[in-house]
């Protein structure tokens, strides 16, 4: 078992130098946190080198020497970089996962762009895989990828983790691609965040988007299970913490601090990105030396600004107003012998960048929007013996951990302008405590072990899956069926309507019997060692309508009424509906648009199927909890069924129907299917060699399932060898 990991970017970057090429680290958490992982498996890296090249030799020379890491690079041409990376990645998806609408320019040959490059990416991979490996794509830039490989390759367990927030909904339905990319992550086991705020809108968009439906964490699509999960990444703990020690990096961090001579020392790191707040701090800063006069030539702000994605047009933009910026505050406030921003424009070296960290009094990390922000973390590790303050932007993923640091909304100047006072007011044993409380948890949540968490969950749901693969019902299952069919002289068939013997219609009068449903049935019936039971939900006068005239059992309302040799018997009275749940139905009938109620003779059903998911489910649970107390009251049960919530009495159900039929006869092979909740009632009433088929779903109690409605007429007349049709 190997683990591949795919991202845009290789943890090297490539360079043309005069001789040759160079190789330098990456830039990005994903890299920098993904490169120091020493997990003991063998690792491989799938992505792109960072740069183009002129001829394939040279992609040779650089294939060669990356080999040596595992690295397989994935050469794109200019304009692949151009319209996929610069276009659709960071043109569209990265303004728009963090809250930059109007920084979206939408090209269609992006997309194209994109969907190849993803295609390339698949290619590179394809050669390299063995089924027993793991591979974890990475970010944004591969959302489609997930399926592509799934497609080539039924077995492999994939992972997919967005390093960037997930948008919510109501900005995620704007992309016209939304279907595709969604689609896309759904080719994985596992769809993982960096928190559970992304991973809400995730299930929300999926939900809305491609009308699934979420059970808690995981949804079945596609005949797998699939789990959404918050991962928070971290960062390699040991090494930040332990560099300090390094005598070299000491001596620098000494050298630095004479350079800075007296004065407070505010440090920000980032690289240079819209999302990071960078204009919105230096206003804040300004403010603070605006507000404390007397921090003037005693408090400086030192920005290292990595370059990044420079021919995008909001970030070449975006340097231009920083230059200007941090000219005119250097230039208003400067002093012989005092700088008040200190601005570097590149990138530093690991240990210049530590020796850094652990000279900065204050880390000031305001980003508008930050997947997780491991900046923050890295300056917490760093600080071993030397106090130190973080304030951290409320906007960032990392936030959430992270909440003994100082906590601001990167958009009020005035906040920022008083975190930076309040932070320099803070005797050291307070700041050495909040240090200490915040080392702890990432020192734990290190990046090793938020791999290993992932991993091994993956590892779980490829079991979950194999396990419920086996449930499944294929070609063999149905032989081995049909062969204790021929073989039984006394067979009994208990089968829900709804959703099992036909599919659902967006009005429920239109699932009107199919014709090759009723020739089946009748085929079934007609033979005397079968006994066919309809057992349903809906009312007695409707199954009258389309099954009386077939010489089969009906059991209606839940089996409240049974029909058997011609006449209709009714196990309950009938109800004479209170008028408080009347009201209750009717108040959320009103409230809710596209819903519905059904009054039966002894059931009030709310159908809810048209609605929007979301709002469903609020006024689903709403509608319970309304119904708790009068149903409490009447000794009546709530049940919640496959879109709809039903109140009824407690005395029967799909499971006395089914204590009722065995009462009649001894059957030697007994079948039942279902869809809903209510059909684990048939299934828990029945002996444990019953066969017992969940349609469309999985169920702890069904010993089988069958992927979808469509498949459940074609197999009962495989089964009793009717024949095989194809209904698709
Ligand atoms: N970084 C770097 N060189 C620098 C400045 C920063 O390698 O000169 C690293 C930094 O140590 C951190 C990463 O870049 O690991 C930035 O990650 P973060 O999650 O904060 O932001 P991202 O760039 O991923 O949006
Ligand atoms: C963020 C993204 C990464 C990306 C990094 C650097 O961290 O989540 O996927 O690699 O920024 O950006 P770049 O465009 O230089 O790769």
């Amino acid at each position: 078992m190997r683990l591949f990991i795919i991202s845009n970017r290789l943890p090297l970057k490539t360079t043309r130098t005069e001789a040759h090429f160079a190789f330098t680290p990456s830039e990005g958490g994903l890299t920098t946190g993904l490169a120091s992982l020493t997990m003991d498996i063998e690792k491989h890296w799938v992505g792109w080198p960072g740069m183009y090249f002129n001829n394939e030799k040279e992609e040779e020379e650089v294939s060669e020497h990356l080999l040596q890491y595992n690295f397989h690079p994935v050469f794109l041409s200019e304009c692949q970089v151009e319209e996929y990376y610069e276009g659709y990645s960071n043109g569209i998806l990265w303004p728009l996962c963090h809250y930059f609408f109007s920084y979206i320019r939408y090209e269609n040959s992006y997309w194209k762009a994109y969907q190849e490059v993803n295609h390339l990416f698949l290619e590179t991979l394809l050669p390299l895989l063995a089924d027993d490996d793991i591979v974890w794509v990475q970010d944004y830039h591969l959302m489609l990828l997930p399926q592509m490989i799934r497609e080539k390759n039924k077995k492999v367990n994939i992972g997919y983790f967005h390093h960037i927030p997930f948008p919510s909904y109501e900005l995620f339905r704007v992309l016209p691609e939304r279907a595709e990319l969604l689609n896309g992550l759904l080719g994985a086991d596992l769809v993982a965040f960096h928190t559970h705020d992304y991973m809400r809108h995730f299930v929300s968009a999926a939900e809305r988007v491609l009308d699934l439906q979420f059970q808690l964490d995981k949804v079945k699509h596609n005949n797998r299970l699939i789990y959404v999960d918050a991962f928070p990444m971290g960062i390699n703990y040991d090494r930040y913490h332990d560099a300090i020690l390094n005598p070299k990096i000491q001596h620098k961090a000494k050298k630095l601090k004479q350079t800075f001579g007296d004065s407070k020392l505010i440090l920000s790191v980032d690289r240079l990105d819209y999302s990071k707040g960078i204009i919105h701090r230096l206003k804040g800063f300004l403010r603070f030396l605006e507000n404390h006069p007397e921090s003037i030539g005693q408090v400086s702000l030192a920005m290292i600004i990595v370059p990044s994605r420079a021919n995008v047009e909001e970030y070449s933009s975006l340097k231009t107003n920083i230059d200007e910026m941090i000219g005119r505050i250097n230039g208003q406030y400067s002093k012989i012998n005092w700088t008040p921003v200190y601005y570097f424009y590149h990138s530093f070296c690991f240990e210049d960048l530590i020796a850094m960290y652990s000279i900065a009094d204050i880390a000031l990390v305001t980003p508008l929007r930050d997947g997780m922000n491991l900046v923050a973390k890295e300056y917490l590790a760093v600080k071993r013996d030397t106090p130190g303050v973080l304030i951290l932007s409320e906007m960032a993923g990392s936030a959430i951990e992270l909440n003994d640091a100082i906590i601001v909304n990167p958009n009020d100047t005035e906040e920022i302008a008083n975190a930076i006072y309040e932070a320099l007011q803070i005797p050291e044993e307070e700041q050495q405590a909040s240090l200490k409380n915040m080392q702890q948890k990432i020192m734990k949540q290190n990046v090793n072990k938020w791999a290993a968490d992932f991993v091994n969950e993956l590892h779980e749901i490829k079991e979950r899956n194999i396990k419920l693969h086996k449930k499944r019902i294929g070609e063999t299952k149905t032989k081995n069926i049909a062969l204790s069919y021929t073989e039984a002289k006394k067979r009994l068939f208990i089968l829900d309507y709804d959703g099992t013997l036909v599919g659902f219609k967006r009005k429920a009068e239109d699932a009107v019997p199919t014709e090759i449903l009723m020739d089946t049935l009748k085929k079934l019936s007609e033979n005397p060692q079968n006994h066919i039971a309809i057992s349903s939900g809906r009312d007695h006068d409707t199954l009258e309508r389309w099954f009386g005239h077939l010489p089969i059992t009906l059991a209606a309302e839940h089996g409240a009424f049974f029909k058997e040799n011609g006449k209709w018997y009714r196990n309950a009275d009938e109800f004479e509906w209170d008028n408080e749940l009347l009201r209750i139905f009717q108040l959320f009938v009103d409230k809710t648009p596209h819903s519905k109620m059904e009054i039966k003779n002894t059931a009030i059903v709310w159908h809810y199927r048209n609605v929007d998911s979301w709002f469903a489910s609020l006024r689903e649970r709403q509608l319970v909890n309304e119904l708790m107390e009068p149903c409490a009251r009447l000794n009546l049960q709530i049940l919640r069924g496959n879109k709809i919530v039903e109140v009824k009495s407690p005395l029967h159900s799909k499971g006395t129907e089914v204590q009722r039929l065995l009462a009649q006869d001894d059957y030697d092979f007994i079948l039942a299917m279902g869809d809903d909740t209510t059909d684990e009632d048939t299934f828990r009433a029945l002996p444990e060699e019953a066969i017992t088929i969940k349609v469309g779903s999985i169920s702890e109690i069904a010993r089988f399932y069958l992927d979808s409605q469509s498949e459940t007429i074609p197999f009962l007349r495989q089964i009793s060898n009717q024949g095989r049709i194809n209904l698709e």
